[in-house]
């Protein structure tokens, strides 16, 4: 499959790699005496290393974004004519793919009609958390300021963020955080007696929980709750029926803007265009990034209720009465020309379908290895994005120790298959194997993926 521009040498790009590159999440000590993994190329739902080795990618480049696949030659045309037309204009100004990008995915979002560009779903959040704080100072002399997180939740990798992140080992070690971030249970049903949550009604009783944060902080002082439709990283948290119209509810009562981190979920991967249109709930915020262009180019989006906009221009005699906000690379034009291509390439070949009709087919299918490993204590998922909760002991629901989870995925990359597991994020809760393939993902390519997992439980577990 090589035939680039450093196949020849490419011992050399390992070794600058190795002398240079600072990796994500990486323990570096290894690369020390082995090589860190180089990914030359993709195609479909296959990328090759630097030895030629093929994997079958099922977690979409490593952290669920590459929705369409890899070598989708006519979203690198699209952004090759748009580069050569118009690469950058600051976002101040309007540009062609950027109006037409947001017109296309406000049609896809009844309710909500603004669409503010930035690069990464950190950036966008933040900026949510931003026009949060700026309402409360415009409108409730700076007092309804505080905005609650969910337990197991990421919203991104900022400090704000983290302050409004659910995940104590993410964080460890990075505080001082944001004040005003207060955090509420989280919804996972299969964990809910460690909550000491009631059997009956749980996805009503983990909702009611919001609710009395919000009491015991006074709702005069809540803004606003972030959320994702379905908890990503946290261990791929499936909402409980009857949690998010119930959540809604508890947001109108208190008058607090209900924010959704679409980040993992939107653009398709639950087989919805959003998460949050599952569950029958109106955002008033929405954030988004990996999937909107399949990381086909860099770009994130904050989008609005038009009541959410309004509220930053209805005083134009006031200076600072607009979102004094910037975002230098929310201004280039390869993101909605990307995107606008990767929501066709998605309508074209009928992919939320595929999406829905793989996702079933995957559950069960992980139904079937649960029933033949006991060391699965529980599957869940929505439409292509999955995950098995791997336990010590089915009866007490003990969770598996990480190094035998990341036995597990190590397992299953020997053999040229990439899965996920969430990893150093919880506290003795990393234990959770994740899939999200993408959405091109056939039978096929879902029952290699179920093999290779069931080959790998076997070898580690016996
Ligand atoms: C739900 C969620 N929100 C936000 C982010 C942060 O996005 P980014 O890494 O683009 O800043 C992530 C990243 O994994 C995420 O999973």
């Amino acid at each position: 499959m090589m035939d680039g521009k450093f196949d020849n040498d490419i011992q050399a790009v390992v070794d600058a790699d190795r002398a240079h590159v600072w990796h994500h999440l990486s323990q570096h000590k290894p690369y020390e005496t082995s090589d860190p993994r180089i990914i030359v190329e993709g195609k479909g739902m296959r990328v090759w290393d630097q030895k030629g080795k093929e994997h079958l990618d099922a977690v979409s480049g490593g952290v669920w974004t590459v929705n369409v696949g890899y070598g989708r030659e006519r979203i690198a045309n699209a952004v090759r004519d748009q580069l050569i037309k118009l690469n950058y204009f600051a976002g101040s100004a309007g540009s062609i793919p950027g109006a037409m990008f947001s017109e296309r995915l406000i049609e896809k979002m009844p309710g909500l009609s603004r669409v503010y560009y930035c690069n990464s779903g950190s950036e966008a959040n933040e900026k949510a958390f931003k026009m949060v704080r700026q309402i409360a100072h415009k409108r409730y002399g700076g007092k309804k300021h505080k905005i609650l997180y969910r337990d197991r939740d990421y919203h991104g990798t900022t400090i704000a963020c983290l302050s409004a992140g659910g995940q104590d080992e993410r964080n460890a070690q990075y505080g001082p955080f944001t004040p005003g971030f207060i955090r509420v249970p989280h919804c996972l049903e299969y964990r809910a007696a460690d909550q000491g949550a009631p059997v009956e009604n749980y996805g009503e009783w983990a909702a009611d929980q919001i609710e009395a944060v919000i009491l015991a902080e006074g709702p005069d002082t809540v803004g606003a709750i972030c959320l994702e439709p379905v908890t990503a990283g946290g261990g791929v948290i499936t909402p409980p029926e009857g949690y998010w119209p119930r959540v809604q509810e508890i947001c109108r009562k208190y008058d607090v803007l209900l924010h959704i981190d679409e980040v993992v979920c939107g653009v398709g991967r639950t087989g919805t265009w959003f998460g949050y249109q599952h569950y029958g709930v109106q955002p008033d915020m929405v954030t988004m990034a990996k999937g909107v262009a399949s990381g086909y180019a860099a770009i994130a989006c904050l989008v609005t209720t038009e009541a959410v906009f309004d509220m930053f221009k209805d005083d134009a005699t006031d200076p600072l009465n607009y979102f004094r906000d910037i975002s230098t690379f929310g201004g280039c034009t390869a993101g909605p020309a990307a995107a606008l291509e990767n929501m066709d390439i998605i309508e074209e070949e009928g992919l939320l379908e595929n999406t829905t009709r793989m996702g079933h087919y995957m559950l069960d299918r992980l139904a079937e290895l649960k029933d033949k490993h006991a060391v699965i204590g529980d599957v869940r998922g929505k439409g292509l994005f999955l995950g098995a909760e791997l336990v010590a002991d089915r009866t007490t629901r003990e969770p598996m120790a990480e190094k035998r989870v990341q036995m597990v995925t190590a397992d299953c990359m020997a053999q040229g298959l990439i899965i996920g597991a969430t990893n150093r994020s919880l506290p003795g809760l990393n234990n959770t194997l994740c899939f999200s393939p993408a959405l091109i993902a056939t039978k096929d390519d879902i029952d290699e993926i179920i093999e290779g997992v069931d080959g790998a439980l076997s070898r580690v577990f016996g």
